[in-house]
């Protein structure tokens, strides 16, 4: 991270009543960056986003945009924009009013509005829409409206709340590929915030997983894949098997040892999940192939079959009844019951960390 971030979230608590809904907040985006924050409902991912926005006070904390901080400044002081999952559009104006509502506060002439309107307009892919009502558009039509309104004054940061989870999917596809290339374009930092895995991951550069109220990693979207630090994440994204054991050995060494295998860790967390668990991806598990020397393999029933399209989940029971699925492209024809031999690199077993308190 550059020395002085465009976004500095530094220590940020926030409560109603007994809930807490940021439990001291720590984050940094860069510029242009594209950083999402992931959680279910009621992680605090709005509350998060509107306290950077300057629509909620922080209880303690403080917000920094650009070194300086904006945490006493109202919203239109904090030079960004922002985008809500409901089509803030003005519905008695037409697309170019309500993009040019977004530059009142730049003292333009005419023609100056008349351009940047038409620029932003073929930002968003809907050129010489200007004089359209706004309430003609279809949903996917009115969010793009609203984003080139949001970034009309150009601002550094633009703030998004689950702005496509009210469009259908195949929409909803299309414009994640499409404000992906809008954030690209105008290299604007992008603070996204979502419920849905796969958004978090196909758009983000960084992806943040927030749990009740704390950021509970902060990561790339591969490495948070691959590597979920905590039981929370790793169930979080689908496919991911959490198995628990114990560590074993003198000093707890970084052996961990379930009842299928034992693995040693190259390292263990500092704060190790109780009870001792390990998160593996369903598609490192692979079922009577050719293990290489360094695998760990292991026996398991297989309990059952389930085809999936791209994907058939065979899920297996290990000998102390706790069940993994293992995922794999090429379906095999196995029948339910029978033993088969697993085998995983040991790099695909992810020590996971004692959940943040
Ligand atoms: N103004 C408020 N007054 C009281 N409680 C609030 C307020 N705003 C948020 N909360 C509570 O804070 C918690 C987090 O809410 P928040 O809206 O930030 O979650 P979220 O992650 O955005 O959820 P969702 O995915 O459902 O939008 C919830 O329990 C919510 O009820
Ligand atoms: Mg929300």
């Amino acid at each position: 991270m550059s020395p002085s971030p465009l976004l500095h979230v530094h220590a940020v608590r926030k409560q109603f009543g007994k809930q807490v809904t940021a439990a001291g907040v720590d984050l940094q985006v860069a510029n242009g960056e594209f950083f999402t924050m992931l959680g279910p409902s009621g992680s605090g991912k709005s509350t998060i986003l509107r306290m950077i926005a300057g629509l909620e006070h922080p209880d303690s904390g403080r917000i920094l945009i650009n070194g300086q901080d904006v945490t006493d400044l109202p919203p239109w002081r904090r030079d960004l924009g922002m985008v809500f999952q409901q089509y803030a559009n003005f519905p008695h104006m037409t697309v170019a009013q309500n993009i040019a509502y977004g530059l009142r506060r730049r003292k333009l002439d005419r023609e100056a509005v008349r351009k940047r309107v038409s620029e932003l307009l073929d930002l968003v892919s809907l050129p010489g829409f200007e004089e359209r009502p706004v309430t003609r558009l279809s949903g996917g039509e009115q969010q793009r409206v609203a984003i080139a309104r949001a970034l009309a004054p150009r601002p550094r940061l633009l703030l998004l709340d689950e702005p496509l989870s009210a469009l259908d999917e195949k929409i909803r596809r299309e414009m994640q590929a499409q404000l992906k290339d809008i954030q690209r374009v105008t290299g604007t930092a992008f603070v996204y915030v979502t419920h849905d895995q796969e958004e978090a991951l196909t758009m983000s550069d960084r992806v943040a997983v927030l749990n009740w109220g704390h950021l509970v990693q902060v990561d790339e979207p591969h490495a948070l894949f691959r590597h979920p630090r905590t039981k929370f994440v790793a169930t979080f994204f689908r496919g991911s098997n959490v198995v628990e054991g114990k560590l074993v050995g003198q000093g707890r060494s970084s052996i961990f040892e379930c009842s299928a295998f034992r693995v040693a860790l190259p390292e263990l967390p500092s704060k190790f999940a109780h009870p001792p668990a390990v998160a593996i991806r369903g598609e490192d598990l692979r079922i009577n192939g050719h293990p290489s020397p360094e695998d760990i393999t292991f026996d398991a029933v297989l309990e059952r079959v389930v085809y999936r399209g791209v994907y058939t989940d065979y899920q297996l029971r290990l000998v102390d009844g706790q069940v993994v699925t293992a995922s794999a492209t090429s379906g095999q024809n196995l029948p339910a019951g029978q033993k088969v031999q697993v085998a995983v690199r040991p790099e695909g077993i992810t020590p996971l960390q004692a959940e943040p308190a």
